[in-house]
């Protein structure tokens, strides 16, 4: 049994988000519905009160267990939060971080799974800010369960019909279901790029920019995984719920992820390390000259090939950033490396991989099976492979 917590704005469709908490409560889960302020005027607290036997919450401000943040409390007990109808106001907020109401409150607060049902006038679904907040609620885990096209309550036609109940159930009890396939499970992730100083002010790096590893975390997490994101240097946001530990160079993420490994069932290795370092780094700036001047470059310690060695017993997947989409070299690496599996992905498109948001991979098991992801976002992407882990 799960708490899903049920949010409804103000939509035509709100009459429908009552059916939908009944749906829920049959299913086996306790449901506590959050209506804004427009939803009120269609539909009363009173009513989801009677047909759910838990309060209804509309003010920010409404304390049903006195001396309790009721905002902190929900969002906390929620398993899922599920916002249908939900209309283009409340999804515009949600993925600007606005929290001026009760239910946008209890998500910022939570960092439990969110699926959304859209519901609205087509050209307010197609409109820009609309679609835009759909797609960047989407990148962050956000399950979206799209609107179908018909005539909606204004008479015009097109897609903005909230998705039948049935649909929604479904989509619902799936991502509740998925939120918990890593559940019990540490995943250990190194991400990012390294960077190896060659004087006090500069370095040898790469162009990763760790937005796959970041992506691979978030993933985890939402599978219901305790991920340690073990990360170069990066401009990003950590993402909920995540242990960051921040490196910098390849020697201190490896002494940093041999250290967290012990505790983890699995560890992916994202991170592009550099393959090697400066053999004496000055430990002043080294000032111009007209001299050419040589620098001395040492292989760095192999990260993830040293894991495998070290942890046997512990799932271990390694990516390959390849100049082309060849399986051989990959498959060769898995093997030299005694890696579980190893992820492929082809630099040589701009389209995809370093600094881009999607990515196309391929995944290759040690026992010789080939999966590919097709052209996806890398939260997709991950939630992809992650789900083929768990069941290989
Ligand atoms: C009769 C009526 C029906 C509406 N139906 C919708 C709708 O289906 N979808 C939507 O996005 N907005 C709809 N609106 C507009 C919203 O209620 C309005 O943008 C409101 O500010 C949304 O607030 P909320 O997101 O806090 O619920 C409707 C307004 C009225 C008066």
């Amino acid at each position: 049994m799960s708490n899903i917590v049920l949010g409804v704005s103000g939509s035509v469709a709100a009459y429908r988000a009552c059916d939908l908490a009944r749906d829920f409560m049959r299913a086996g889960h306790t449901v506590r519905v959050c209506l804004t302020d427009a939803a009120s005027n269609f539909v009363q607290p009173a009513l989801f009160e009677a047909l759910t036997g838990q309060p209804c919450l509309t003010d920010t401000f409404e304390e049903p267990v006195a001396g309790r943040m009721a905002h902190i409390d929900w969002a906390r007990a929620a398993d899922l939060i599920v916002v249908a109808p939900a209309t283009a106001n409340t999804i515009n907020k949600i993925a600007n971080g606005v929290g001026d109401d009760m239910l946008t409150t209890i998500l910022l607060a939570s960092t439990a799974p969110i699926l959304i049902a859209p519901a609205m006038n087509p050209s307010m679904y197609n409109h820009p800010e609309t679609q835009a907040s759909l797609k960047k609620l989407s990148n962050r885990g956000v399950q979206i369960v799209e609107p179908t096209e018909g005539e909606v309550a204004c008479g015009e036609n097109g897609q903005g019909k909230l998705a039948n109940n049935a649909h929604i159930l479904r989509e619902s009890l799936e991502f509740l279901s998925q939120s918990k396939l890593l559940e019990g499970k540490t995943i250990l992730i190194t991400s990012g790029p390294t960077q190896e100083p060659i004087d006090t002010v500069r370095y040898i790096s790469n162009r990763s920019s760790g937005k796959m590893g970041f992506a691979m975390a978030r993933a985890a997490r939402l599978l219901g995984a305790q991920v340690i994101l073990v990360s170069g240097p990066t401009d990003l946001l950590t993402p909920p719920d995540i242990q960051l530990v921040p490196v910098v160079t390849a020697t201190q993420m490896l002494i940093e992820a041999q250290k967290h490994a012990v505790k983890a069932d699995w560890i992916i290795g994202l991170a592009a390390v550099a393959d090697y370092s400066v053999a004496q780094p000055s430990n002043t700036k080294l000032r111009r000259s007209s001299e050419d001047i040589q620098i001395t470059l040492t292989p760095n310690p192999d990260i993830i090939g040293t894991l495998a060695k070290e942890f046997p017993d512990k799932k271990v997947i390694a990516f390959a950033a390849e100049p082309s989409a060849d399986t051989e070299y990959a498959a060769e690496k898995m093997r030299r490396k005694s890696v579980s599996a190893i992820t492929l992905n082809d630099i040589s498109r701009s389209d995809i991989g370093f600094g881009s948001d999607e990515n196309e991979l391929t995944l290759i098991t040690a026992d010789g099976k080939t999966y590919e992801s097709g052209k996806q976002s890398k939260l997709a992407c991950s939630l992809w492979l992650l789900k083929i882990l768990a069941e290989t």
